[in-house]
């Protein structure tokens, strides 16, 4: 790394977040980026990586895609009315128009912002102005985003502690499990459920077939608001516009941010029906009620917008549920053979692989004893090792540590899949036949203690 980078990380250790220089560092994650194109990642030392994570589904279209990096410049180049709070935004009703078509099913109205929390913020708020209710019901596993109201959707402690109290009222149901949701729906105290179509965080969850359907029956008949919470699967992520197409329901309220974005501009869209839109901005003293100073800006308009046409010209939903499908069936058929791994599943391109613990008693004290140090150090070994050997980005999943999480750009072509698939056996192959596999996470940990 030259001085100018290691002078610039300093600055970044020094005024904006420590911790996360130590930790990329420690995992040996840390690389300067110089370019970004497509699904490739090109550091300053020549490496070339390929993201099989797209900064947690947000480069749909690829990293940089000219075409959306042109429609940015052309808008900066106009010099328009930007953040006026004073006009019709006349951009923000083009895509609004494109989005509800695309979502179809009665979602003719949608609310800006500017990140997939401060949508599931607005939808908190919604649905208790339409519904006249407190309580809000979310699902086991959740993952909704870090404000005060996402984190009070979410059963993780370890997101919220620290934070003090969050919202009352909220209450978790089983993910995919009818029962337990009329239970809590009976009450008819909820003003929404919320829930991912396919839980991401808690592991690449697809629901039954019936799972999303019956919930909204159910929903419909207890007077709740189903509240989808499409921030990493809609846009084309799981092969349709959303996931919620794949299930044939029908949601109160779509949450959309992340690949909304092109990757380049912060943009969130809440689409939600026309009642409730009209019991958010009911009268003339309430035209206001509800507003952020960056929503519907020119320059995210612009980028949603442009973004929508990279989708549907290159086809790319086609492309996911095609790609996905062969996806999963190359990493069940390479990597069945091997005792810890559970399966590969997914929707389109978000994919997850699941480990489990081995039989054999020395690699399963091993597994114990990593849990022992940190509940996620199996999977970090797994990602560094993916990351520093093969050169392939990607995670775990964030509630569920035995899941790694496969979602790449969906431009990303048949060869970037072969690579992964044998990148992903080579290091699963270590993993059932190498000691260091084993004792590597051991040594992280002590460093980890020694500089900590
Ligand atoms: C399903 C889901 N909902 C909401 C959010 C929150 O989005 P943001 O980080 O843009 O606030 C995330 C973020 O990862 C998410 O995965």
């Amino acid at each position: 790394m030259g001085r100018s980078s290691l002078a610039t990380q300093d600055l970044y250790a020094e005024s904006v977040n420590p911790q996360w220089v130590r930790l990329l560092d420690l995992l040996g994650m840390n690389v300067r980026y110089e370019r970004c194109e497509g699904c490739e990642l090109f550091a300053e030392d020549g490496t070339r990586y390929l993201d099989f994570l797209s900064g947690y589904c947000v480069h749909n279209t690829g990293h940089n895609h000219p075409y959306i990096v042109e429609a940015l410049k052309q808008e900066l180049d106009r010099s328009g009315p930007a953040m006026l709070q004073s006009h019709v935004p006349e951009l923000a009703g083009e895509l609004a128009q494109r989005l509800c078509a695309l979502a179809g099913g009665g979602l003719t109205r949608a609310f800006f912002c500017s990140s997939g929390s401060e949508g599931v913020e607005a939808a908190i708020k919604f649905s208790r102005a339409a519904t006249r209710r407190d309580g809000l019901l979310f699902c086991e596993g959740a993952f909704h985003g870090l404000t005060c109201g996402a984190l009070s959707l979410m059963d993780n402690p370890f997101w919220s502690e620290g934070f003090g109290p969050m919202l009352a009222g909220t209450k978790a149901v089983p993910f995919n499990d009818l029962d337990a949701l009329e239970e809590q729906l009976r009450t008819r105290k909820y003003a929404a459920f919320f829930v991912e179509p396919v839980q991401s965080e808690a592991g690449i969850r697809v629901p039954s077939p019936g799972y999303l359907g019956e919930a909204q029956q159910l929903c419909r008949r207890y007077g709740t608001l189903l509240v989808l919470d499409e921030v990493q699967t809609g846009m084309f992520r799981t092969g349709r516009f959303l996931a919620a197409h794949h299930f044939g329901v029908n949601p109160d309220i779509v949450v959309l941010a992340k690949a909304l974005s092109g990757g380049l501009v912060p943009v969130g869209a809440v689409l939600m029906n026309e009642q409730i839109g009209d019991a958010v901005y009911s009268t003339l003293q309430r035209a206001i009620v509800h507003t952020s100073t960056f929503s519907e800006n020119g320059l995210a308009m612009r980028a949603g917008l442009a973004t929508l046409d990279v989708l549907e010209e290159e086809n790319l939903g086609e492309r996911a549920t095609r790609l996905g499908e062969q996806l999963r069936a190359s990493l069940n058929a390479a990597l069945g053979q091997y005792e810890m791994f559970a399966e590969a599943r997914g929707l389109g391109l978000l994919s997850g692989i699941e480990f489990r613990a081995p039989s054999k008693l020395a690699p399963r004290l091993s597994l114990q004893a990593f849990r022992a140090i940190h509940p996620a150090m199996f999977g970090q070994v797994l990602v560094m090792r993916l990351f520093r050997e093969q050169k392939i980005l990607t995670q775990m999943c964030g509630n569920n540590f035995m899941v790694l999480k496969a979602a790449p750009p969906l431009v990303a072509d048949e060869t970037s899949f072969n690579t992964f698939v044998e990148a992903v056996e080579r290091v699963v192959s270590e993993m059932h036949s190498s000691t260091a596999f084993w004792t590597e996470p051991l040594l992280l940990a002590r460093r980890a203690v020694n500089i900590g």
